[in-house]
């Protein structure tokens, strides 16, 4: 059975200070009964992250780092490294995801770097995918969120790609509290399970967590898990209140 996978995706809404609180909050409510059934990850703001690493130290909630670059060092002004990320304590990474990919013109190929960077320095990288509202319009959500996977896993060795964790966030859902109705997301999420299997085998694509992001609330999320291949949630401004993003991870931990 896959470990549910939930990450909190504070983006660029917390201060440091702010960041504290909210982590400090969260590690007191998150309780064993939630940590046995789910992996629960935070994004903050890059500055927040040593921060995070103290205030979280020895509470299982791991870290992660919201983007990065794929050098490891070297004349690339505002950017970070996989090793710098780790070395402030995060487990895992972001790439990908759609502010990345719309705001900051990160194409595929840069998106395929950035993965194997991570998991050559160690990170478990998380690969965001999802369609536009005119994509999805014309028909063509799988064509998309396919092309994705493949051009962003490309030439990944096999044996690692059970490691990545994948979200599927339709952009139109984003931040915008429209939600795709959870049948309609299974089946993305099949077909990107189906997609991996093509990649690196039926057996390695079964382990790989599949998680649904997109204007999660404590009201959807329960209908978004009972779906058979929705391994997690993705969360942003639910996650920024404590009790919503706990709710939320309570739902994860009933089995239906
Ligand atoms: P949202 O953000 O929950 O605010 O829609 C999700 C995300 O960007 O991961």
């Amino acid at each position: 059975m896959r470990r549910r996978f939930f990450l909190a995706n504070w983006k660029m809404n917390v201060t440091v200070r702010e960041a504290r609180v909210l982590a400090a909050a969260l590690r007191d409510r998150i309780d064993a009964v939630i940590l046995q059934a789910c992996e629960v990850v935070i994004a903050p703001p890059m500055l927040a992250m040593p921060t995070l690493a103290q205030e979280l130290a020895g509470s299982r909630i791991a870290i992660a780092g919201a983007n990065m670059y794929c050098e490891d060092k070297g004349p690339f002004t505002g950017e970070v490294s996989a090793s710098m990320l780790k070395e402030v304590g995060a487990s895992y990474v972001l790439i990908g995801h759609s502010e990345r990919r719309d705001l900051f013109h990160e194409d595929d190929g840069l998106i395929n770097r950035k993965l194997k960077a991570a998991l050559r320095d160690g990170l478990t990288p998380v690969l965001c995918v999802g369609e536009h509202a005119d994509e999805r319009d014309a028909g063509r959500v799988l064509e998309v969120v396919l092309g994705q996977l493949q051009r962003g896993l490309d030439e990944i060795d096999g044996s690692r790609l059970a490691q990545v964790v994948v979200a599927y966030e339709p952009v139109w859902a984003v931040g915008t509290g429209r939600t795709a109705q959870p049948q309609a997301a299974e089946l993305v999420h099949g077909s990107i399970r189906s997609g991996l299997g093509d990649l690196c085998g039926r057996n390695a694509a079964r382990r790989v967590r599949i998680v649904y992001g997109g204007s999660v609330t404590p009201t959807n999320a329960a209908a978004y898990l009972s779906q058979p291949d929705i391994d997690g949630l993705m969360v942003g401004a639910a996650s920024l209140d404590p009790d919503s993003f706990v709710q939320i991870l309570k739902a994860g931990t009933v089995r239906t």
